[in-house]
């Protein structure tokens, strides 16, 4: 393996699934400064000092059972310079060891949401943590888009984050970039649902809950020290459909609801408006609602599953910043984990 000398990165990967596979493909192609020295899934690690091959890892892999506290005392008793752990799981187990593994001096990046989106407390604690090594996490929102690096970057510079608004669900923009009330809106979820663009149950979509906890990160970032308690979903489904015990009732009750909404959009549309369901984040207060809007603004021309940030601050309290594009997909994903990563 070639490498820059002195400028190698060592790094130890937790949860090579869909996101951490392509990092490694993304490393292998890109990045002979990377050695990848340690590697876990939920089944199995494996370590190699010298860098695994990364021809053969889904192989190698299976060499130990795998423990997470034997992958970070492993990790640590290496010693070795410009290590990061890189976690690509969406585990609570795999997120609270962040602040150990920061205390050891080890630089941390992920793309899972679960440590920054869980008590204010943790939040702190890492960032706190993080002054000497890297707790980089710009993946947590928009599939690595440069939103939170965007707020970062202007709070750095001494300026003050206003208002954001954003849609932070690729399932909520698609549904409603397309929905105009020829079809029934029930029918627009089941096409989503085919396309793979919703969890096997959409009703986890549709209620929020995603966005919300992508939505809390933005707000600490711009300063606010916000509990997911403290966002305001108001939902745009009557809570039944939430409470619909299978999947097919859930699409049952949605039905029951589609002339509602029909009703609602097409009006909106004799107005020149179009309905989105965006956060918004004013005065420290964090709603996410179902808004109408009209050409004007920043969103009213977005489409497919695009995600979608308007920062506005001291520095630009006339015309907000506009962060848009893809927000979801491995490749983009791993892209903004490496960025992160050679970042360290
Ligand atoms: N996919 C996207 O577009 C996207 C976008 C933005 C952010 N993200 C975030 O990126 C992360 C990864 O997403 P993904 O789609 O790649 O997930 P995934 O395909 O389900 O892969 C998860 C990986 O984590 C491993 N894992 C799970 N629990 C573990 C544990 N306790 N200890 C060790 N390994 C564990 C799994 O191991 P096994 O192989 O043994 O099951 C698997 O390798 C998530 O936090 C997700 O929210 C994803």
């Amino acid at each position: 393996m070639s490498t820059l000398l002195g400028n190698e990165i060592h790094v130890f990967l937790v949860g090579p699934g869909g996101v951490g596979k392509e990092l490694l493909h993304q490393i292998q192609e890109t990045k002979p400064e990377i050695r990848v020295v340690g590697l876990g899934n939920s089944r199995f690690m494996h370590f190699d000092p010298n860098g695994i091959d990364l021809d053969s890892w889904e192989t190698l892999i299976a060499d130990e059972p795998m423990s997470l506290d034997g992958f970070i005392e492993r990790m640590v008793s290496l010693h070795l310079d410009n290590s990061v752990f890189v976690d690509c799981t969406s585990s609570e187990a795999v997120a609270a060891t962040y602040a150990t593994i920061l205390q050891s001096h080890i630089s941390v990046v992920t793309p899972n949401k679960k440590a920054n989106s869980g008590p204010f407390s943790t939040y702190l604690e890492l960032q706190n943590l993080s002054e000497d090594v890297k707790f980089l996490y710009d993946a947590n929102v928009g599939a690595g888009l440069p939103i939170i690096h965007t707020i970062q970057t202007l709070r750095r510079a001494g300026d003050q984050v206003i208002k954001i608004e954003a849609i932070l669900s690729g399932t909520l923009s698609y549904l409603f970039n397309t929905y105009d009330g020829s079809l029934p809106f029930s029918t627009i979820v089941r096409h989503a649902q085919r396309k793979g663009y919703t969890e096997p149950d959409p009703s986890e979509d549709l209620n929020g809950m995603d966005m919300a906890r992508k939505f809390l990160i933005l707000a600490r970032e711009a300063g606010y020290a916000l509990e997911r308690s403290d966002i305001d979903i108001l939902p745009f489904l009557p809570e039944s459909c939430f409470d619909a015990p299978t999947v097919e009732e859930f699409y049952q009750r949605l039905a029951d609801y589609d002339e509602q909404l029909s009703y609602l959009v097409k009006d909106a549309a004799d107005k020149g408006a179009k309905y989105r369901f965006i956060g918004t984040l004013e005065d420290g207060r964090a709603t996410l609602s179902l808004k109408a809007i009209g050409p004007d603004h920043p969103f009213y021309h977005i489409s497919g599953t695009d995600n979608i940030a308007a920062i506005t601050s001291r520095n630009y309290p006339k015309s907000p910043v506009v962060i848009k594009g893809p927000g979801a997909g491995a490749t983009v994903t791993a892209a903004a984990v490496l960025a992160n990563i050679v970042q360290n």
